[in-house]
């Protein structure tokens, strides 16, 4: 008798401790869709083109042998290496206050179409954020909505992990774009 109840409160916990699992792991897969922090900026560059040297926030420090590092080069500019500090700003306005900087570099990668490769950090500096967030991947220009990786932070945004979501808000000639960045972070400490 004492043995069979003693069965019976076993398999009650055994089933508790199942339920608990799955609730558990329900909970955690609800925690990875929503992001923990969500933040949108805007980042202006502008691209020294040999009249601009006062205005530009980037620069073309690497051309393939066709090209030179003042005009874009040919071939959907593959093989162009472009390093940016850029202003970000809270709204698309380039005149807006500037809450922090873009800086990092892109590259041109496909001979065949229009598209980059980014690596950069955010940095910021201010009474609303101190630290920076990195990011890096493939930047497909002409879709609509890219995701590039969120890898990490620093500061505010320590140990950060997400996805960016890059759309071109603006794009004048070969000299101006605007990307609208949609930051979502799932990790946030
Ligand atoms: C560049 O700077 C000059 C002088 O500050 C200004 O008149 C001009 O509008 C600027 N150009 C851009 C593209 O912001
Ligand atoms: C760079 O290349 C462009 C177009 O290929 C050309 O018009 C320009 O003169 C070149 N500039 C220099 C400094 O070589
Ligand atoms: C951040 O801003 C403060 C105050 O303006 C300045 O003292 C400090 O050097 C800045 N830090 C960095 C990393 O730029």
């Amino acid at each position: 008798m004492a043995t069979k109840s003693l069965t019976l409160v076993m398999i009650f916990f055994f089933l508790l401790l199942l339920l608990d699992c799955s609730t558990a792991r329900k909970l955690k897969a609800l925690r990875h869709q929503r992001p923990c922090k969500r933040l949108v900026f805007y980042f202006h560059d502008i691209l020294y083109n040999g009249h601009n040297a006062k205005n530009s926030t980037s620069a073309i420090v690497g051309a393939p042998t066709w090209g030179n590092t003042t005009i874009l080069a040919s071939n959907n500019h593959f093989g162009n290496v472009v390093i940016f500090d850029d202003p970000i700003t809270l709204d698309n306005n380039l005149h807006s206050p500037r809450v922090g900087r873009a800086q990092g570099f892109y590259i041109y990668d496909k001979k065949e179409t229009f598209t980059s490769w980014i690596a950069m950090s955010f940095v910021f500096n201010s009474t609303e954020h101190k630290g920076t967030i990195n990011f890096v991947g493939a930047d497909p220009i002409l879709t609509k909505t890219r995701d590039l990786s969120v890898v990490g932070g620093t500061g505010d945004f320590q140990m950060s992990r997400g996805v960016v979501t890059l759309s071109t808000d603006a794009y004048e000639g070969e000299v101006y774009f605007r990307l609208r960045c949609d930051i979502k972070l799932y990790e946030c400490w």
